[in-house]
């Protein structure tokens, strides 16, 4: 913890452990710094960051402008998954939020981070610690095949609990709107809020960055309904395939056509499921498949940040 405080004081970039996925963190006032996330990311320098706060008091010096409702999210949800998009404060640097008016906070509750950021005491940008458009990492291990040689420091925290990133909403456009969806739900928020919260049904780009092909592995992804993956199954020609599933009878039905190890069965349930999908991709990724099959998980709202990231993988 002292050695990764040492780097960012320097404006050097760290890993760091968060609820959702692993972040790699640069100190958000120091435009070098911010550049190295860039860098070692291969990410385009428009695309905006988020940045961590250590406490909602914080708020201010970040953003100008800002609804009650931010408040009451932020009472609610703070520490945790939720990025508030706000109008960016004035002084505020253009690197950072990729030249937009508007600019993402959140304060993350992993102890390891907040530590950090209470020691720290200013704002760290944090984007996913993957290379573009690749999986978000979410153990320590994971950020180090992709990150290994391009970053300076990862401070292991464990396996991330959510596995997904965070919810963001949108309230700078006239009606609060999810921009993408994530731990916690559109539900959720309406009833903090007492009022509707659009979200838009399927992907909407509404800035650089929250392109639709995203959260990628190297394997080729695709969707399939239980028929269809019993009838690609059941053809002479099976392709070299991995099959996630989330439903045990198909798991069984399986094992008669497929490896145990062609075979993940997943929890069927949309938190336990969500934890455990990159770190799964990941794996797979590594056996050199031709295919990665995924089950069409369940269509409830609390899926929608497994079925949003599975669409991306699956582009
Ligand atoms: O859970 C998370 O949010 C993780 C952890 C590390 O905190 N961070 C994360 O950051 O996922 P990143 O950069 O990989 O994804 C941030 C998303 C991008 O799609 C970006 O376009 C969007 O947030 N975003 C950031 N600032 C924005 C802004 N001002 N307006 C619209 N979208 C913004
Ligand atoms: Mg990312």
């Amino acid at each position: 913890m002292v050695r990764a405080l040492t780097l960012l004081e320097a404006g050097q970039c760290v890993a760091l452990p968060t609820e959702t996925v692993y972040g790699l963190a640069a100190d958000a006032t120091n435009e070098l710094a911010l550049e190295k996330i860039f860098t070692a990311k291969g990410r385009p320098k428009n695309h905006p960051l988020i940045v961590h706060l250590a406490s909602a008091k914080q708020l201010e010096q970040w953003a100008c402008d800002i609804p009650n409702a931010a408040y009451k999210l932020a009472k609610a949800f703070w520490p945790g998954p939720l990025t508030l998009l706000l109008k960016k404060a004035p002084d505020v640097n253009n690197v950072v939020t990729g030249g937009l008016t508007t600019i993402g906070l959140r304060v993350p509750s992993h102890p390891l981070f907040l530590n950090v950021l209470e020691q720290f005491g200013k704002g760290l940008a944090a984007p996913s610690a993957n290379r573009y458009k690749q999986l978000s990492p979410t153990s320590a291990e994971q950020v180090i095949n992709g990150l290994n040689g391009r970053i300076d420091a990862v401070l292991e925290g464990g396996i991330c609990e959510h596995g997904l990133e965070s919810t963001i909403i949108d309230l700078v456009s006239e009606t609060p709107r999810v921009l993408r969806a994530g731990p916690i739900t559109t539900k959720q928020l309406e009833q903090v809020l007492g009022f509707p919260v659009a979200t838009p049904e399927s992907h909407i780009e509404v800035v650089p960055g929250n392109v639709k092909a995203h959260y990628q592995p190297n394997t080729p992804v695709k969707m399939m309904t239980e028929k269809e993956i019993l009838a690609l199954v059941d053809c002479e020609e099976v392709p070299n395939m991995h099959v996630i599933m989330h439903s045990q009878a198909l798991s069984q039905t399986l094992t008669c056509s497929l490896k145990l190890a062609q075979l993940t069965l997943l929890p069927n349930n949309a938190k336990e499921y969500g934890k455990a999908l990159y770190g799964t991709l990941y794996r797979i990724d590594k056996l050199g498949t031709q295919l990665i099959v995924v089950q069409l998980p369940p269509t409830k709202e609390e899926w929608r940040a497994v079925n949003d990231r599975l669409s991306r993988a699956a582009c």
